[in-house]
C-alpha cells in the first residue's frame, strides 16, 4: 500500500491474537458458510506473523460464503456478495457512522475508487480482517436479507455477540454501537482473477 499504511497497534495486535486464534477455530467449525483454512501455498505460522502475504484460490467461494484465512495473526475474512446485498448498500448509508469511509486508516485508498460503498477492489469481493474494532471480538456473519432480532431493517452484514455492534456487509459500523470505526480492510491484490494475495498492495496502488 502505497500511503495507507494499514496496521494494528502492537499492544491491541496481542491482545488480539487468541482472539484471532479462537475466531479461526470457531469459524471452521461452523459450517457451511466458513472455509476452512488454506494451508497450500501459504508460509510458514513464523513467517506468517512476521507479516508474509497469504495467497488463497477463490474459485470456489460460493455467494454467502465466508473463506477465513489468517494474515499477521489475524483472521482475514473473503467474503462473497450477492447482486442484491451490492444493491442494499447505499441505503444503508445514513444509518452508518462512517459510510464513505472517511477514516483512512480502516482501508487503502485503491478499495473507495470504484464504489466506495463497496469498499473492495472487486464489487462482489469484500476482504476484511475479521476482528470487531471494540474490543477485538470476531463478529458473526449474517448475510441473508431479513428482520434479524436485532435489527428489522437488515440487509445483511456482521453483528458482534460480545456488546452487540453491527456492521454491514462492507465492514461499514452502525451508529449507535459501541464499536467506534468500520472494520479494516487489509492490503490486498488479484494475481489473477480467482487468485487473491492479502497483505500486498496492487502495483502502483496510490
Ligand atoms: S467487541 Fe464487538 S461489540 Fe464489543
Amino acid at each position: 500500500m502505497a500511503n495507507d499504511e494499514v496496521t494494528m497497534p502492537v499492544d491491541a495486535g496481542r491482545r488480539r491474537f487468541l482472539t484471532a486464534t479462537t475466531a479461526v477455530v470457531g469459524a471452521v467449525g461452523a459450517g457451511f458458510l466458513a472455509v476452512p483454512f488454506i494451508k497450500s501455498w501459504n508460509p510458514s505460522a513464523r513467517a506468517k506473523l512476521a507479516g508474509a502475504p497469504v495467497t488463497a484460490d477463490i474459485t470456489g467461494l460460493q455467494e454467502g460464503q465466508r473463506m477465513v484465512l489468517e494474515w499477521r495473526g489475524q483472521p482475514i475474512w473473503v467474503v462473497k456478495r450477492s447482486k442484491a446485498i451490492l444493491d442494499a448498500l447505499p441505503s444503508l448509508d445514513d444509518r452508518l457512522r462512517d459510510p464513505e469511509s472517511t477514516n483512512k486508516d480502516q482501508q487503502p485508498a485503491y478499495v473507495l475508487k470504484g464504489n466506495p460503498e463497496f469498499r473492495s477492489i472487486k464489487p462482489e469481493i469484500s476482504v476484511l480482517v475479521g476482528l470487531c474494532t471494540h474490543l477485538g471480538c470476531s463478529p458473526e456473519i449474517i448475510a441473508e436479507i431479513r428482520p434479524e432480532p436485532f435489527d428489522p431493517q437488515w440487509k445483511g452484514g456482521y453483528f458482534c455477540p460480545c456488546h452487540k455492534s453491527r456492521f454491514d456487509m462492507s465492514g461499514r459500523v452502525f451508529q449507535g454501537v459501541p464499536a467506534p470505526i468500520n472494520l479494516l480492510v487489509p492490503p490486498h491484490h488479484y494475481q489473477d482473477d480467482n487468485t487473491i494475495i492479502i497483505g500486498v498492495d496492487p502495483q502502483g496502488a496510490a
